[in-house]
């Protein structure tokens, strides 16, 4: 394909699929924000009744929706490999996802179990395959690829810092349906900048012709090259199974414990639990464009910069920054009032995202530089499910934060990260020769 027009150095496309994800990722993020927030509020609640859970029983549902809604993933990519390419798999998400929305926002439960259910069947099929288109307008060998994905990486953060702020807001404050609709609308303007850019990404995400030499093609069984690079794909969803896993504690466990345990109050004023909620994406709005800069300048001085290093860095950091949730709780059963000072959340939830983006985007851009084309989504989708397992092992290990206390579960994340980046750094060249140079730059 050509990339005729750029942007800032990249094809215009990118920045279509960059609007249309910030809105798909307000849409989610909104609808998180006060999912569990609804669940658990009174039904006899005058202004704003919800549907009077336990928290138990929303945190269940919480578990169960975080791991499906990316689970079906897998469903999203086959589809698209399958029968309709990625573009049209991606607009058919977002119908699924606007309908899903406004099924919420009408009060009735049927229609909330609908509403979910919708949801996760637009997310499977929106989510990995819009970004595989972003790997897809890139040619093999492009030096801008990773840069793209960090672009990319951006704009889902921007649509995560506004959706809990408005979606949050007039949800919590006014109408939890009015809530759901307004993140309903989110996608709404998603799908509009979808349909009317689609035009920029012309040859990117469709379904292979129906042609013999196609259908031989996809008939062909996959060679040694592909199996191995299939292989050092699965290596990296371990790892990026085991950072969701630990990040993902932010939602649940480290909600509770910014509440109860850390000591909020900054220069006389307490900052809201809920804000924490924003923070992770902040920071990489903030950190995403000098985080790419470092990683490019490390590469140009010739440094060791494949995507496994990346990814191998980033779940040492995220063990470092457990090492500061452990100094918190060390603090709390030190001090009287049984909490901690609030900069060990900042400085902790920094060192997150510092490893997020060693290894987050990066993975994304590594399964498309790896993938066999037959597979191209299927192996995306396969990534989002990992994805998925790692949310649901969050809410476990935050259950199991209950009984065990916080710092067994904050020492066990912080050694276990440690180890395996520290494996991965070891055999980093063993593994990048399973790629079979599937990352070489070639401009
Ligand atoms: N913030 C990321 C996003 O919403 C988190 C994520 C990464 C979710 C990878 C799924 C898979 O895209």
């Amino acid at each position: 394909m050509e990339n005729q027009s750029t942007i800032l150095g990249h094809p215009k496309g990118l920045f279509i699929l960059f609007f249309t994800e910030l809105w798909e990722r307000f849409s989610f993020y909104g609808m998180r924000a006060i999912l569990v927030l609804y669940l658990t509020a009174e039904t006899t609640d005058k202004f704003n009744p919800g549907l009077g859970w336990t928290s138990k029983e929303a945190l269940a549902l919480y578990g169960w929706y975080g791991m499906f809604v990316y689970f079906t993933g897998i469903f999203g990519g086959a589809i698209a490999d399958r029968w309709l390419g990625q573009k049209k798999s991606v607009l058919l998400g977002g119908i699924f996802i606007i309908a899903g929305q406004f099924a919420l926002a009408v009060n009735a439960l049927p229609s909330f179990y609908t509403g979910l259910f919708l949801l996760v069947c637009g997310v499977g099929l929106l989510k990995p395959n819009i970004s595989t288109m972003v790997g897809g307008l890139y040619k093999k060998g492009d030096e801008r690829r990773d840069a793209g994905f960090t672009i990319f990486y951006i704009g889902i953060n921007i649509g995560a810092v506004l959706a809990p702020l408005i979606v949050g807001y007039y949800g919590e404050m006014v109408d939890w349906h009015l809530g759901f609709s307004l993140a309903g609308f989110g996608m709404i303007l998603g799908q509009i900048v979808y349909v009317f850019g689609r035009k920029t990404l012309s040859g990117v995400g469709e379904l292979l012709q129906d042609s013999e030499e196609n259908r031989n093609l996809m008939a062909q069984p996959l060679t040694k090259i592909e199996k191995d690079r299939i292989l050092v794909m699965f290596i990296a969803f371990l790892i990026v199974m085991v950072f969701w896993a630990a990040y993902e504690q932010a939602g649940g466990l480290m909600n509770l414990y910014a509440r109860d345990k850390i000591d909020r109050v900054v220069f006389g004023y307490e900052i809201p639990t809920s804000f924490f909620q924003s923070l992770h994406a902040l920071y990489v709005v903030i950190l995403g464009a000098p985080m790419a800069y470092f990683w490019t300048k490390w590469r140009k001085a010739g440094k060791e910069s494949s995507s496994l290093y990346k990814m191998g860095v980033g779940s040492i950091i995220m063990s470092i920054g457990f090492v500061a949730l452990m100094a918190a709780a060390y603090e709390v059963s030190e001090s009287a009032l049984n909490k901690a000072p609030v900069y060990w959340l900042f400085l902790s939830y920094f060192l997150h995202v510092v490893a997020e983006l060693s290894l987050s985007p990066v993975a994304l851009s590594f399964i498309t530089k790896l993938a066999p084309m037959k597979y191209a989504s299927l192996m995306m989708g396969t990534y989002f499910a990992i994805t998925g397992l790692g949310n649901k092992a969050a809410g476990l290990l935050g259950e199991a934060a209950q009984d065990a206390g916080e710092m067994a579960i904050f020492t066990g994340i912080t050694v276990f990260s440690l180890l395996l980046g520290i494996l991965i750094l070891l055999f980093v060249n063993r593994l990048k020769a399973l790629t079979h140079g599937a990352e070489e730059i070639t401009n």
